[in-house]
């Protein structure tokens, strides 16, 4: 029975600290306990802060497993304060009766609009002319300093044309760009292969599965042209990031923009942080204000909606 008795409020662990706009509607019912104010809180704090709660709003950057859930014999919820939700085991979820919810739509225009700060930047190598001008090493307008490829009326291929890709390829129309996609659900998707080899940008967009893993993987890179663009906005381990690390160092592809990486942080010793021809961005797609604000409305509206016993509006786990 999901039913709260008048004088019970429940229990409820926010991992890390999200928008006071989510925090706030968590207030009049429920006692949360936010564990990470700052940084990071390692897996043995969740599962020690998990202990007899009812509901968890987690990030994307905690791993949420049996350990977590056995700590919690009475949980019912875990809101997810993200779209992508590879970090929750969602078969143990099912397993014991909980509800896993997630936060799509409202940051499909913000991760787009991103996706394309990755684009222009890599394809038109504006981090290499910051570089550049910062470090006085700009001395003269140069007919061949810094080329770098057009985007305009190129080929766009969106690897996964769910909303996020769909938004993309919008943008793309602005640039003239010619759209192919490959998603396996859509009647016009083209074979991956081939998209790899007619794009000049790639942009992927598919969630983080074990079909997924290494999507793009050295083979599927040697197909890409040596004046393409690769873009990531989705889970870095849809990428063979040495492979593709290799292929950029090789000169085999034009250049990468990346906003999320195997393992984050990603180390500064990888060999992507020695190389000039990729942008490197710290998982900051969704981050504007507004997006990252109707995120944590939206993380405790499915959390508090499955505390009442109702059906939350974005539920991935339905028991
Ligand atoms: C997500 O929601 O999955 C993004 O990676 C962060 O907003």
């Amino acid at each position: 029975m999901h039913l709260k008795t008048k004088d019970k409020r429940w229990r409820v662990l926010v991992t890390r600290r999200i928008p006071r706009a989510g925090l706030a509607l968590l207030e009049p019912d429920c006692d949360y306990h936010v564990l990470a104010e700052e940084g990071l809180p390692s897996h043995e704090d969740v599962v020690r802060a998990a202990v007899g709660v009812d509901g968890i709003i987690s990030l994307l950057t905690e791993r949420i497993d049996a350990a977590v859930m056995d700590a919690a014999p009475g949980l019912k919820v875990i809101a997810n304060y993200a779209v992508g939700f590879d970090h929750v085991d969602l078969a143990e979820a099912r397993r014991r009766g909980v509800l896993v919810t997630n936060t799509p739509g409202v940051l499909t225009e913000t991760t787009a609009d991103f996706a394309w700060a990755l684009i222009l930047a890599a394809a038109r190598r504006v981090v290499e002319g910051d570089e550049e001008v910062r470090a006085g090493r700009w001395r003269t307008w140069e007919p061949e300093g810094l080329l770098g490829v057009d985007i305009h009326h190129a080929v766009l291929g969106v690897v996964g044309y769910g909303r996020i890709g769909q938004a993309v390829a919008r943008r793309g129309a602005g640039f003239g760009m010619r759209v192919i996609f490959h998603d396996p659900g859509e009647q016009e998707s083209v074979p991956l292969d081939d998209l790899l080899r007619q794009a000049d940008i790639i942009s992927l967009h598919v969630p983080l599965t074990p079909a997924t893993r290494h999507f793009i993987d050295r083979e599927r890179l040697r197909l890409c042209k040596p004046t393409a663009v690769l873009v990531n906005t989705s889970r870095g381990g849809v990428v063979d990031q040495d492979a593709l690390a290799e292929a950029l160092a090789a000169g085999t592809i034009f250049s990468a923009g990346l906003d999320v990486f195997e393992s984050e942080p990603l180390s500064p010793d990888h060999p992507l942080c020695r190389l000039k021809n990729v942008v490197l961005a710290p998982h900051i797609a969704s981050a504007s204000r507004a997006t990252r604000d109707r995120m944590a409305v939206m993380a405790a509206t499915n959390l508090l909606a499955a505390l009442r016993g109702e059906t939350p509006p974005n539920l991935v786990v339905r028991p």
